[in-house]
């Protein structure tokens, strides 16, 4: 029961709408209006500049990792018998999250891709992973200056860090790594598309604010 509980408060707190919330109240405007339409840190970035984005970008990432810690309250915590629960519990935490974060009861329904509180859940259980995908998120953007793609190639070597490099033992987070791959291509559809077409946005990384 707690457990259930833990998991509908990890969907609210995925679903702080943070860059809808950001661009009402401060600009006045809706940011799943302007750009790509999308209710995420890229096109806060891009449509309200540097200082939003990054603000967005800090706290969507929060949120994950606040749903992945309130596994603290349960009372397995402290089992080192129960650790493959726990670290399955924290996955389902951070998805839950992430869910909230795709589909935000508080702002109808419309969110983001995911993509920092993706991160935010696998900084806060496999922090070492996370930094890998950082590196290669930022090799793809150097390379490319595409957000989306950068997203899409670093969510791919995810698994492939779990599965290969870390050789992770634990089935359910093998499976949960592919998931995440799938989930994001999944929402990156429209960029997909976009980027097969070349009409897809080169983010302009520092930009002071929308004129
Ligand atoms: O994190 C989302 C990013 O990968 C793409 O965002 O606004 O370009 O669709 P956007």
């Amino acid at each position: 029961m707690l457990e259930l509980l833990l998991l509908f408060c990890a969907y609210l707190i995925g679903s702080i709408p943070t860059a809808v919330w950001v661009s009402k109240g401060i600009y006045g405007m809706d940011i799943r209006e302007y750009g790509s339409g999308n209710a995420g840190a890229t096109n806060t970035f891009r449509v309200l500049g540097s200082k939003a984005g990054t603000f967005v970008m800090i706290v969507d990432m929060f949120k994950g990792v606040l749903a992945v810690r309130l596994s603290y309250l349960l009372s397995y915590y402290h089992n080192p018998d129960h650790l493959t629960q726990l670290v399955n519990f924290q996955i389902g935490l951070g998805l839950a999250a992430v869910v909230g974060h795709i589909f935000p009861i508080w702002a109808n329904f419309r969110g983001g891709k995911g993509i920092a509180t993706l991160f935010g859940l696998v900084l806060a259980i496999q922090p070492l992973v996370a930094i890998c995908c950082v590196g290669v998120f930022l090799l793809i953007l150097s390379l490319t200056r595409y957000v989306s793609l950068s997203s899409i190639i670093a969510s791919i070597a995810f698994p492939i860090l779990i599965l290969y490099i870390f050789n992770e033992p634990e089935v359910f987070y093998r499976i949960f790594a592919i998931a995440v791959a799938l989930m994001v291509v999944l929402t990156h559809q429209k960029n997909i598309t976009r980027l097969l077409s070349g009409n897809e946005n080169k983010v302009p990384l520092f930009k002071n604010r929308r004129t």
